[in-house]
């Protein structure tokens, strides 16, 4: 029997990380209703669109820019650091979003944007955020609290995704919604602790990937977004390095780099290479003719591919399969997935200057 099919593995799961991965579509459609519902959203002019956010809350903007980038009026861009962009300004859309309301490059940049006139809505669970959006009249997007910033990627992104169809930025996507929470919802069951690893392609998946270093390939726009939050994943939950790239642009430079370690590499290095229907014909080719070439440098070579209909859709079903496998590899390394240590600890190091 594998591993993570005997229910003695969960107990390295104290808080039931893997509980809030299993419940994603149930956020997902919290988290859409949150957006719609929120008070202060009016349909406006607006000449761009600037997402504030670290970590696990900056991922939404991504998010935004991939699902919906390219079809919205306005060209959007997510801000990760200190200092807003220098188009910003008062015609601005300005969307500041951080789980805990408490991280000081988010701070920053809000009071920056608050400084320019932007027109801001905030999307946290409180803190200073909450209180400073509070203070100048700044529309709020209150989401539950007591989850890790990065298990709540669906209240954290929808509101995002339902504030600019709401201000008119974009064709509606309701119809993209209900497909993507029925796909979710399918793909959850299939991927639940309780199916058995033999049918259960997360924990294949993760079981492929136990002892190695995971490299993370997806195609431009949806796939690079969730390429990126698998890597991250791999970080946050297992505990482990990982790094990813995307197509086409990796052809262009990464590819060289499997020449000279091939020895290293073949041992300790699996690749992941996630497919969407929505990819670039030319990318598909590549994506062919590349996993070819690489095949004898990697331990493993995993396709995970998704039938989603809209991006919005494929974009989740990939992101679910990287959750519920990054949390089973935890498991399967004996790690609790759900604490950062050593993200708290710079935190609390930096709030003593
Ligand atoms: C922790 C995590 C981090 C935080 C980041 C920003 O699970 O994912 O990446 O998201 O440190 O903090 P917040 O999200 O509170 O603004």
């Amino acid at each position: 029997m594998n591993e993570l099919d005997d229910p003695k593995i969960y107990a390295a799961d104290p808080d039931d990380f893997l509980g809030v991965v299993e419940e994603l579509p149930d956020q997902v459609r919290q988290g859409w209703r949150l957006g719609l519902g929120a008070e202060g959203i009016e349909p406006a002019e607006v000449s761009n669109v600037c997402v504030l956010g670290m970590g696990g809350s900056g991922v939404s903007g991504d998010v935004l820019r991939a699902v919906l980038g390219p079809k919205m009026r306005v060209p959007v861009a997510v801000s990760k650091g200190y200092t807003l962009p220098s188009w910003v300004s008062s015609g601005s859309l300005v969307l500041a979003v951080s789980y805990s309301g408490n991280t000081e490059e988010t701070l920053a940049t809000f009071d920056a944007a608050v400084k320019l006139g932007a027109r801001i809505v905030c999307v946290t669970t409180g803190g200073a955020l909450a209180q400073r959006a509070a203070q100048e009249g700044v529309p709020l997007i209150q989401i539950p609290g007591g989850l890790q910033p990065r298990a709540a990627l669906g209240f954290l992104a929808m509101p995002l995704l339902a504030i600019v169809q709401r201000m008119g930025l974009c064709p509606p996507i309701d119809a993209d919604v209900e497909d993507a929470l029925q796909l979710l919802g399918t793909r959850s069951d299939q991927m639940h602790r309780k199916v058995p690893t033999s049918d259960n392609q997360a924990k294949q998946l993760a079981t492929t990937l136990l002892g190695k270093l995971p490299i993370v390939y997806g195609s431009e726009g949806i796939a690079e977004v969730a390429a990126y939050r698998w890597k991250c994943q791999f970080n946050e939950c297992a505990k482990i390095p990982s790094w990813w790239h995307s197509f086409p642009e990796l052809n262009h430079n990464e590819i060289v780099g499997w020449d000279q370690l091939q020895p290293l590499t073949s041992e300790s290095c699996a690749a992941v290479v996630l497919r969407h229907p929505g990819e670039h014909p030319r990318t598909s080719k590549r994506v062919q003719i590349t996993t070819g070439l690489i095949e004898a440098n990697v331990a493993s070579m995993t396709p995970v591919r998704t039938e989603g209909r809209s991006d919005l859709a494929a974009f989740l079903d990939l992101v679910q399969v990287g959750d519920f496998t990054a949390t089973y590899l935890a498991l399967l390394q004996g790690v609790d997935p759900t604490p950062v240590d050593v993200i708290t600890h710079l935190k609390d190091e930096l709030a003593k200057s």
